[in-house]
């Protein structure tokens, strides 16, 4: 049985790695979907075309989710487009990295801009369009609860941002049905990490099961708190790291 059938899904970034993977499972187990991209048209409509090729409805919308009002306004088009939105994954994300003393103040701001304030403010658009058993759904990082190697001190911030977020959403939001749960991934092999890099042996070294995840492994946490099996997961966060943070 699908579990989304009859429900609406808008996913940030959800082009490439784990968003179309979000993206992608979320429509198999029934939801109509919209994601975002901000320059990969191509890799969007592939993700389309394998959507509506296995009978599921998606589409897609441009959006620079570092600029406030084009947040507004992707939220604005898919509620257009769906009807609602009956589940919100904040996902698309970028990775500055570097020594603190080598970071620069745009790197502080396009983290912050798209890791955090996006999320802030696609929580606050997607309300009037989210009914009660809506699901707000952030995708944040292991490294917001343990930074294990140098160089991630602003990416772990700006992650660890969203779990006060998560929290305070889940007071605020609660009463009216509506739940707020994070998911922490670990090494996962995408374009921001592929398994492949440089630096990927000493990234499977931290991993008791010495691999990287699938971007599918996270998809399948995001669709269990998007379904029934979530309605309780209200306020907190699973880490999905094959054990790296254990
Ligand atoms: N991969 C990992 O190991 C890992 C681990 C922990 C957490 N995460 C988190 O998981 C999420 C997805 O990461 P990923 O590995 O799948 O990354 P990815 O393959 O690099 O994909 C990033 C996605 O975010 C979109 N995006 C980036 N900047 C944007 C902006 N300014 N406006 C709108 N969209 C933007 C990209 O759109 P375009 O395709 O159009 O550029 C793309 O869809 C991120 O939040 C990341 O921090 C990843």
């Amino acid at each position: 049985m699908k579990t989304l059938e009859g429900r609406t899904a808008l996913v940030t970034g959800g082009s490439r790695g784990i968003g179309a993977a979000i993206a992608t499972r979320l429509a198999t187990e029934g939801a109509a979907v919209a994601l975002t991209y901000q320059s990969a048209r191509d890799r969007a409509e592939d993700v389309l075309r394998a959507i509506r090729a296995a009978g599921g409805t998606a589409h897609a919308i441009r959006a620079d989710l570092g600029d406030p009002v084009q947040v507004r306004d992707a939220v604005a088009q898919a509620a257009g487009v769906l009807g609602s939105i009956d589940v919100l994954v904040n996902n698309a994300g970028l990775l500055r990295h570097g020594p603190i003393d080598e970071l620069t103040l745009d790197d502080y701001a396009q983290t912050m801009a798209v890791h955090v304030q996006a999320v802030f403010v696609a929580v606050q658009a997607a309300l009037p369009h989210m009914r009660e058993g809506g699901r707000i759904i952030s995708i944040g990082s292991n490294l917001a609860v343990r930074v294990p190697a140098p160089g991630f001190a602003l990416y772990a911030m700006s992650k660890s941002a969203l779990v006060g977020l998560t929290n305070g959403l889940a007071r605020d939001l609660g009463p009216r049905g509506i739940t707020a749960a994070l998911v922490h991934p670990g090494s996962t092999n995408t374009e921001m990490n592929p398994a492949d890099a440089e630096h990927a042996d000493s990234e499977r070294a931290l991993v008791p099961l010495g691999r990287y995840a699938a971007a599918e492994e996270i998809a399948a946490t995001v669709a269990h708190l998007a379904g029934p099996g979530g309605a309780f997961i209200n306020g907190t966060a699973v880490v999905v790291d094959g054990g790296a943070n254990a």
